[in-house]
This record gives C-alpha cells, structure tokens and sequence, in this order.
C-alpha cells in the first residue's frame, strides 16, 4: 500500500482508567468515559517498504531507544493481522514520523493520540481495512487511553474481562454538547513517573478498592450528565473523580505525587471562579498540567485569569474534537 497519514485528537478522561487487569492485553480495572479535544493532537506518517531491513521511528524530530521499541512493538501486533490476511506488506518494516503539536509525557495523554494515529496509519499503510472495533482493540495494545483516541466525540470504554470486549465507543457526537476544555500548561517539562509504571502500583493504595466499587454508579451518573447536557452536575463529578484518582495515586506504593505548585494554583483559582458565579470545574491526568472545562461563554474569562496566573506557562483552548482525520499531505 501507500504512505498513510493520520491525525488523532487526544482526549481527557472525565472518568479515569487506572490499574490493570491483564497487563499484556491492557485490560483495565474499570471502565472509562472522555472527551476528546480539538487542539491536542499527533499526526503520523507511516511507510512500509522492503528496502527497510528493521522499523525507524522519529516522534517530534528525535526518538529514543524505548520509543523505538514500543513502536516496533505495536508494528508487529499490526503486521500479525495483515499476516492472517496473507497481505504482502505484512513482512515489511515501516517508517514511522510523529508530531505532536503538545508536550509530551506531561500528563496530557501524547501516547493515547500517538497510538491511536499509529493504529490508523499503520493499518492502512500495510493494506488492511478495519472496523473502528477492531482499530480500537489493536490501539488498546499500544496505550490504554489509545483504545478511546481513534473515537470522536464524547467515548466510553466499558469495563470487561477479553480483549474482545475491551474497545471504545462514542456515546455522544462532538456537535451534541458544546462543552470547552482549557488545558493550563503549569510546566512544560515530562511528569517524574509515567502512566504505564503508575498503573502498576494503583492496587497498593488503600483507596483503590473503594474508589473502583463506586465507579460503575459514577459512570452511569456522568452519561446522564452528559446525555441531558447538565453542565454543572456534570462538572462536580468529574471534578471530584479527579481528587479521588489522585487520592489514589498520593497513597500508593511508591507515592505518585503528580500535581506540581502550579496545578494547584489552578486548583484555587478555578474555585475562585466558581464563587464569582462562573462555572468551570478543573480534571487532570498523571501529570502536572490541569485541564477546566467550561462553557463557551464563559471560556474567554476562564481563559484569561488562567493565563494570568504566575504558575501558567501557556493555555491551550480546545472544544470536543470529532473523529481522527486522514490527511493527504505527508510528514516525510
Ligand atoms: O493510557 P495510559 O496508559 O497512558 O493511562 C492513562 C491513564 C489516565 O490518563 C490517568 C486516565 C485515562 O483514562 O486517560
């Protein structure tokens, strides 16, 4: 097949996957619900040919060693299909070249949008053409979050014990809710622990439990919100869900201390906000840098009293980003 470029939006989790079931598969404990967002986002090129004698990979200009191999190693979960479909480039190497137009590795969600563009381009590169189900169990592989970033729009991951039944869906189009997302850069820097190492620990907190026999209820809960558009019930859900997870990661095993002085800068002032009678609720991730999400009325103050704090090194404005694009211009 041709050189394929794919764009993926990443997306912010209103409730969060944390720890593992399977660790090979990527199985999640719990189910999860997002919203994608229209200005995070990775764009991928990939090429198989069989002059390549072993896979090359630059993701934003360089890569390192591990980025290499992860990304060979998801590659070959690709090329394993192609090979069920007896396809000829399923024996080829690839060249892949990634751009993310954020920070990476600072706890907003690159290797979700990155493996979700990878899934898409890949396997289109190699010659297969896949059902959303069957891109979303492939990309699951590469990066939990990946499984939600190849859907648009508001998407839920449900909870289950196969791989079979572990992929995303959108519960919601982009257009059914205009909800915005301002992602409050705190430090541009990479988080002191990844993802993938703090899912490992998440069982040792002694909130892990408690907070997984409530999540069912809470998801149901934040659909409803979502479903008739209840901007403020929707947000102190997702507000609280997020000072739950990081119960959980402050009280692991190693301790997971993610939030930096200027996250909880934006913590104050986003409560400060919502005194003044503006509603906006703040979520974040594994990494110091927050996301508020508001309406869009209230987005330009919510806006410029973020960027305006000493802590914020920049904000980035998003609404709900619809499904990954194929581009037709190519990175390399
Ligand atoms: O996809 P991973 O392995 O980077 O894990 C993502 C975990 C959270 O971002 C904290 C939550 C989520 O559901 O995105």
């Amino acid at each position: 097949m041709s050189k394929t470029t794919f764009k993926a939006h990443t997306d912010i989790a209103l409730i969060k996957y944390w720890g593992k079931k399977d660790e090979k598969l990527r199985l999640p404990e719990n189910g999860s619900v997002s919203m994608k967002l229209s200005e995070l986002f990775t764009t991928t090129t990939v090429d198989f040919s069989f002059e390549l004698t072993k896979d090359v990979a630059s993701i934003n200009g360089f890569s390192t060693e591990k980025e290499l191999q992860r990304t060979s190693k998801h590659l070959d979960r690709i090329r394993a299909v192609a090979a069920k479909q007896n396809l000829p480039m399923a024996k080829a190497k690839a060249k892949v070249v990634s751009e993310n137009n954020f920070p990476k590795s600072s706890g907003l969600s690159s290797s979700g949008s990155g493996f979700a563009a990878l899934t898409l381009a890949a396997s289109k590169a190699v010659g297969l053409d896949l059902s959303q189900k069957e891109l979303s169990i492939l990309a699951r592989q590469g990066s939990g979050s990946a499984c939600r970033a190849v859907c648009g729009g508001f998407v839920e991951w449900k909870d289950s014990d196969t791989s079979e039944g572990s992929f995303s869906e959108t519960i919601f189009p982009a257009t059914h809710f205009d909800i915005r997302d301002v992602v409050v850069v705190t430090d541009p820097g990479p988080k002191r622990t990844s993802s993938t190492q703090g899912h490992t620990t998440a069982q040792t907190s002694l909130l892990f439990q408690p907070r997984q026999n409530s999540l069912p209820q809470k998801i149901e809960a934040v659909k409803t919100a979502l479903s008739k558009k209840e901007f403020q019930t929707l947000g102190s859900l997702i507000e609280q869900e997020a000072l739950e997870f990081h119960s959980v990661l402050l009280t692991s095993d190693p301790s997971f201390i993610a939030i930096k002085p200027g996250t909880v800068q934006v913590m104050h002032a986003v409560l400060d906000l919502r005194d003044q009678g503006v509603p906006c609720y703040f979520t974040l991730n594994t990494g110091h840098n927050i996301h508020v999400l508001t309406l869009p009325e209230h987005e330009d103050q919510v806006s410029s009293v973020l960027s305006g704090l000493s802590l914020a090194t920049n904000v980035i404005r998003s609404k709900v980003a619809a499904d990954p694009e194929e581009l037709s211009t190519h990175l390399f």
